[in-house]
């Protein structure tokens, strides 16, 4: 599959190492917004062809698919631009800056006939459908919880009045965006959407306009017979797994985000706390090469299969998150709509 690839930063270069593993793919193209970047980057990985236009590169015959990895709130339009000139859309995640351009892309890819897919890795890993297989086994589920917290040096910028693109709420940046929806695509993948949401967002007020942007928040979701919570944060780290709870079993994924260590825990008789809980069994899959791997495999498997979507990464599921993610932001007291 010829893929054209818009934007040159770090997770271009990051996805692209994994992509190639995938004998079917292979890169013709690349856009930046200069000339400069784009010519550096095509040198790097082989890549023919250069554009400075989204438009340009989304007319090009050569081109069949579009791999989007710029700012959230550019998304939408350049998958859109993409799809209505015929070409099948990966999009990094979060899918849009939020719910209503979600469905706005959604409802372009099924009225051109293409595939359009959101690029969240967590879902698409051999650890992750080992999880999808495995629920069923575990009775009645009564309890998600899921941590993702990273300490990043751009929040130390923030603190110190200097506005990076994943923290410029014009670029519908912030914690929530950047790693919360870690924590909640797969939650969504495994249960749907939840009745409740009630969110706590902590904020700092980015420099010049003072308008409040999230860099931790904990939240809570209410599910027929099961609670959820989910924590995230780019101030500090964390090292707890994430865990699925049911009356015959647990699941713990040692991390959420790029899950290396599967762990099953079957029922076992109450311990009143006094004598150890038995050792959950190893469950790991085989890892892939590159986790980056698995969002182009599956892109690509829909593609030739002649389906219209992911049956994980579906465009529903896309926007279901979406509309978590918005309702978690209004909670937090951030513009949804600019
Ligand atoms: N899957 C993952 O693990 C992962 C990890 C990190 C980020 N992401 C996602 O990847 C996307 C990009 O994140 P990032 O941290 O790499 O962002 P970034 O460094 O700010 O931007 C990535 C690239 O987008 C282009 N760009 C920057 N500003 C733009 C604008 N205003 N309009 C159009 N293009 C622009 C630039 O390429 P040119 O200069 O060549 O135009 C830039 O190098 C985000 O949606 C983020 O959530 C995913």
């Amino acid at each position: 599959m010829r893929f054209g690839i818009i934007g040159t930063g770090r997770i271009s270069e990051w996805v692209l190492k994994g992509a190639f593993y995938d004998p079917r793919f292979t890169a013709v193209a690349v856009c930046s917004r200069t000339e400069e970047k784009a010519k550096l980057f095509a040198n790097q990985f082989g890549i023919p062809l250069t554009f400075t236009s989204v438009e340009e590169l989304a007319a090009c015959p050569n081109v069949d698919a579009v791999y989007i990895g710029t700012p959230n709130s550019t998304h939408a339009q350049m998958a859109i631009t993409c799809m209505e000139h015929g070409k099948h859309v990966l999009v990094e995640k979060p899918f849009a800056a939020n719910a209503r351009e979600a469905r706005e892309m959604a409802e372009c890819a099924r009225r051109n006939g293409v595939v359009l897919m959101e690029a969240m890795i967590s879902t698409l890993s051999n650890n992750f459908r080992e999880v999808l297989n495995r629920l069923p086994s575990l009775g009645e589920i009564r309890g998600w919880s899921s941590t993702f917290c990273q300490y990043s040096k751009k929040f130390e910028l923030l603190r110190d009045g200097v506005l990076a693109t994943s923290f410029n709420p014009v670029f519908a940046g912030g914690a929530t965006m950047d790693i919360g929806i870690y924590t909640i695509y797969p939650m969504v993948v495994l249960f749907g959407m939840p009745t409740s949401v009630d969110a706590h967002l902590l904020t700092l007020p980015v420099p010049e306009t003072g308008e409040p942007i999230d860099y931790q928040g904990t939240v809570m979701f209410e599910y027929p017979g099961m609670s959820a919570s989910v924590h995230y944060s780019k101030a500090i780290d964390s090292f707890l797994p994430t865990e699925i709870r049911g009356t015959e079993a647990n699941i713990i994924l040692d991390r959420i985000h790029i899950c290396r260590k599967l762990k099953f825990a079957p029922y076992h008789e109450p311990t009143s706390g006094r004598l150890p809980l038995p050792k959950p069994q190893k469950i790991t899959k085989p890892l892939e090469p590159d986790p980056y791997l698995s969002e182009f495999t599956e892109f690509m498997d829909v593609v030739y299969s002649g389906r219209s979507e992911s049956d994980i990464n579906s465009l529903d599921n896309s926007v279901a998150v979406m509309e978590i993610l918005d309702e978690i932001r209004r909670q937090g007291g951030l513009t949804i709509e600019r």
